[in-house]
């Protein structure tokens, strides 16, 4: 079940904040790139930050995986072409793409500066649109793939206290940008499908949504995310990484341009009200 030895996986944003290697709170891509390289995949881990995919190379490597990382700015199409060319040079493949990179910045049509907008349509948009553009091509040669966008409730369910406009656009955006991906290359093998994570406990939360919207108090901010969570609390990378593993496996093999959002049924909660 859900085998993944003998396949090629290329994560992004394969690092997390917080590059502790003794941390035990985990970003997405860390967690995703960890259980994709224990189900047998080798996994090519891109980061912006080197020294955080080095960390996530360095744990896969200690429980006898095969990881190569390479320092990547996915909004830079050059070095995503170079990177997928690495992958490929070293790997020989890319069976798997997990579109991981994303992030909010605060603000509503009026208050976010116009070049934030841009930025965050990069950071969550583009970073999708490079890894596709470069790694569908490898994959339309293969005949099969699996490609999974990383998008976020924040694109389901406003909240009217915090406005991230840009966030929500453009992770609702990514619903569309999978659907409109995975009917183009469906008659090719290749699928994709987009995960909607919830309000999960990860290294984000702990090293920067607590200096940003937690006043620095930590506690306060996980007894109030937990408690806006039908289940009482937080999910985390895990719960995402499995997710992320069972659209990228053969077991999912009939399943193309769809979602499953993991959130504890925080937006079914909110849509009953
Ligand atoms: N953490 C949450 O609670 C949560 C909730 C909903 C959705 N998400 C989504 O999950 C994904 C991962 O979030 P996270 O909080 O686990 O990630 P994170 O903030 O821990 O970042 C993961 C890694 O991405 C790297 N990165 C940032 N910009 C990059 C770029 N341009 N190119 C390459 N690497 C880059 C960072 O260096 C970091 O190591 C994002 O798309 C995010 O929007 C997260």
């Amino acid at each position: 079940m859900l085998d993944l030895r003998g396949k090629i996986a290329f994560v992004t944003g394969a690092g997390s904040v917080g590059d502790d290697p003794d941390a035990t709170i985990w970003g997405n891509g860390k967690a995703t790139a960890v259980l994709l390289a224990r189900q047998g995949a080798k996994v090519f881990g891109v980061d912006l930050r080197q020294e955080a995919a080095d960390v996530t190379k360095a744990i896969i490597e200690r429980e006898g995986g095969t990881c190569a990382t390479r320092s990547v700015d996915m909004t830079n199409a050059k070095q995503v072409e170079a990177a997928v060319e690495h992958c490929v040079g070293q790997f020989g493949s890319i069976d798997i793409l997990v579109n991981n990179v994303g992030g909010s910045a605060p603000g509503s049509a009026v208050t976010m500066p116009e070049e934030v907008w841009d930025s965050q349509l990069d950071h969550n948009l583009k970073t999708a649109f490079l890894g596709c553009k470069y790694v569908i091509p490898v994959m339309e040669k293969q005949g099969k793939g699996a490609i999974v966008n990383l998008a976020s409730i924040a694109g389901l369910s406003m909240s009217a206290d915090r406005a991230h406009i840009a966030y929500s656009t453009t992770k609702l955006g990514l619903f569309a940008f999978s659907k409109s991906t995975a009917i183009t290359y469906a008659a090719q093998g290749i699928r994709c499908n987009t995960v909607v994570p919830g309000l999960m406990h990860t290294a984000l939360v702990e090293h920067r949504l607590a200096k940003t919207i937690g006043a620095n108090d930590l506690q306060g901010l996980i007894d109030r995310r937990n408690a806006q969570c039908p289940t009482g609390e937080m999910g985390n990378a895990w719960d995402i990484a499995h997710a992320v593993l069972f659209l990228a496996s053969d077991e999912a093999r009939y399943i193309t341009g769809t979602e499953i959002i993991v959130d504890g049924g925080l937006t079914t909660a909110r849509s009953n009200v």
